[in-house]
C-alpha cells in the first residue's frame, strides 16, 4: 500500500472547461501496433501515464525505438523483428499491457517473462493463455496469474475462439497473436467489448473484420505505420461527468475532446437514464474513433436498475457510477457485473466498504451492488490502491458533509497523471496529506 493520501473538502461548484487527457486503452495499442509495424507510427495525444509508459518500456526492451516529439506526441520506430528482452517485462499495475503483450509475444514465439505489481500478480491470465495455447503457443502462468513465461514456438495456427467472458483484453491478445498466424483468426464474444484494437488495425491497413459478434484478422499481416490521434479518455472524463452532475454550478462543466466510442459509453446512457443532463457537441472522428465535447449540467439524479446489457459498455466506470448512485434519490441496483471483482481491485467489495465508510447504505451482491442514495458524510476511505476508486471518491467529496480522506492514491498516475491539477482547475481542491494525517 502506498502512503500517498488525499483530503478533499466538500465544496464546488465544479465549473470551467477541461481538456481530457489521452485514452489509456488506445495509447497502449499505439505502442504495441507501432512496435510490429512496417514503418514508423506517430501518435498525437499519447497518454504518458504509468501504465502506458510501462508498455512503452516493454516495446523498447523488445527492440522498438520510441521518440518524444516536440509537439508532445510520440513516434514508434519498429525494428525489422522484435527480439527477446534481456530481463523480465514489468507492466506495473496494467492488465491491458500484460495481456495484450502476452498475445503479441506468444504469436511470435518470443521468449519472455511478463510480470507486474502486487495487484497485477493477482489477476487472471489463463483467460488469455488458454486460447493462445490452442493456437500452438507455449506459455505458463503462475497459478493462473502473472508472472507469465512465454517460450519460443513455431508459427501459430489460426483459431475460431468463443470467449467465455466479454473481454477486450482477451480478444485483443488473440487478435495480436493472429496477426502472425497463417489464416483467419476469429474471436467471438458473448457481449460487446471495446473495439479499439480492431479500429486501429483497420486504420493501419490490416485486414480485419469486426462487429458486435467479435472480430477476425487474416494473417500473416503487419500494420503499416502512419499518423494517429489519440482521443481523450472517456473513462477519465467519467469522474468529471459525475462530479459536474452532482456538484456543478449554474453554468455547465465543459469537457473537451472526449472519446465516444460506442463500446465505451454505457455510463453516458446510464447517467441520462438517472436524469443527468449531458449535452454532446462538435462530434468528429479521430483515428477511426468518434470524439466530441461534453457539457455537464448539475442535475437531480434518481436511482435506477442498471440494464445488464449496459454493464460491459460501462465496465471501467462503475466506481464513478456507484458514487452517482450514492447521491441520487432512491435505490440503484447493479447486477451482472462480476468482472468488477477482478479489476485493479475487487471493485464491488472496495466500493461497498468505501461507501459505507461515508455513511451510505449498500448491500453487496456477488455480481453487483444495491445502493440506497442518501447523504454522504465525511470519513476515511481506503481506495485499495485502485486509481478509479480514488478518483471517484474525490469527486464525491464535493457533495459530502465533511472532509473525505482517501488512502493509497499513488496509482492514480497509472491512468490520470495530473488529476489533482485537473480537479483544481474546475474548482475541486484536493490536498495531498502525509501518512497518518487522516487519523
Ligand atoms: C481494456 C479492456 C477492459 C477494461 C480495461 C481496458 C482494454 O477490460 O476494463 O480497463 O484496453 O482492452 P476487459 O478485458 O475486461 O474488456
Amino acid at each position: 500500500m502506498s502512503s500517498a493520501a488525499w483530503r478533499v473538502n466538500p465544496g464546488g461548484p465544479l465549473v470551467g472547461r477541461l481538456a481530457i487527457p489521452g485514452d489509456k486503452s488506445i495509447s497502449h495499442r499505439v505502442m504495441l501496433l507501432g512496435a510490429i509495424g512496417s514503418a514508423p507510427l506517430e501518435a498525437q495525444g499519447f497518454l504518458r501515464s504509468e501504465d502506458c509508459l510501462a508498455t512503452r518500456r516493454a516495446v523498447e526492451a523488445l527492440g522498438a525505438q520510441v521518440e518524444d516529439l516536440p509537439d508532445g506526441g510520440v513516434r514508434v520506430l519498429p525494428p525489422e523483428r522484435l527480439h527477446a528482452p534481456a530481463g523480465a517485462l514489468d507492466f506495473g499495475n496494467s492488465g491491458t499491457g500484460i495481456r495484450l503483450m502476452t498475445g503479441l509475444l506468444a504469436g511470435r514465439g518470443i521468449e519472455a517473462v511478463l510480470t507486474g505489481d502486487e495487484s497485477l500478480r493477482r489477476r487472471p491470465m489463463e483467460r488469455v493463455a488458454a486460447p493462445l495455447r490452442r493456437m500452438g503457443a507455449r506459455l505458463e502462468t503462475c497459478g493462473g496469474c502473472p508472472p507469465v513465461q512465454v517460450h519460443a514456438a513455431g508459427p501459430l495456427q489460426a483459431i475460431d475462439f468463443l470467449m467465455p467472458v466479454a473481454s477486450a483484453q482477451v480478444k485483443s491478445a488473440v487478435l495480436l497473436a493472429g496477426l502472425a498466424a497463417e489464416g483467419r483468426t476469429v474471436v467471438r464474444q458473448p457481449a460487446v467489448s471495446r473495439d479499439h484494437t480492431e479500429r486501429m488495425l483497420a486504420a493501419l491497413g490490416c485486414k480485419v473484420e469486426a462487429g458486435d459478434w467479435g472480430a477476425a484478422v487474416t494473417g500473416p499481416t503487419r500494420p503499416t505505420g502512419g499518423r494517429v490521434t489519440v482521443p481523450g479518455d472517456f473513462s477519465s472524463a467519467a469522474f468529471f461527468m459525475v462530479g459536474g452532475l452532482l456538484a456543478g454550478g449554474d453554468a455547465p462543466l465543459e469537457l473537451a475532446g472526449v472519446g465516444l466510442n460506442p463500446t465505451r459509453t454505457g455510463l453516458l446512457d446510464i447517467l441520462t437514464m438517472m436524469g443527468g443532463r449531458i449535452e454532446i457537441s462538435h462530434l468528429r472522428e479521430e483515428c477511426g474513433e468518434p470524439v466530441a465535447d461534453l457539457r455537464i449540467w448539475r442535475s437531480e439524479l434518481v436511482g435506477i436498475d442498471v440494464p445488464p446489457g449496459l454493464v460491459p459498455l460501462a465496465i471501467d466506470e462503475f466506481p464513478a457510477l456507484f458514487v452517482a448512485a450514492a447521491l441520487a434519490r432512491g435505490t440503484t441496483r447493479v447486477r451482472g457485473a462480476e468482472e468488477l471483482r477482478v479489476k485493479e481491485s475487487d471493485r464491488i467489495a472496495v466500493m461497498a466498504r468505501g461507501l459505507a465508510a461515508v455513511g451510505i447504505h449498500v448491500i453487496e451482491q456477488p455480481d453487483g451492488l444495491l445502493i440506497e442514495g442518501g447523504r454522504m458524510t465525511g470519513g476515511i476511505v481506503d481506495s485499495g490502491g485502485d486509481h478509479r476508486v480514488a478518483m471517484s471518491f474525490a469527486v464525491a467529496a464535493a457533495r459530502a458533509t465533511g472532509p473525505v480522506h482517501i488512502l493509497d492514491v499513488a496509482n492514480v498516475a497509472t491512468s490520470f497523471p495530473g488529476f489533482e491539477q485537473a480537479a483544481a482547475s474546475v474548482n475541486l481542491a484536493i490536498e495531498a496529506t502525509r501518512p497518518g494525517a487522516a487519523a
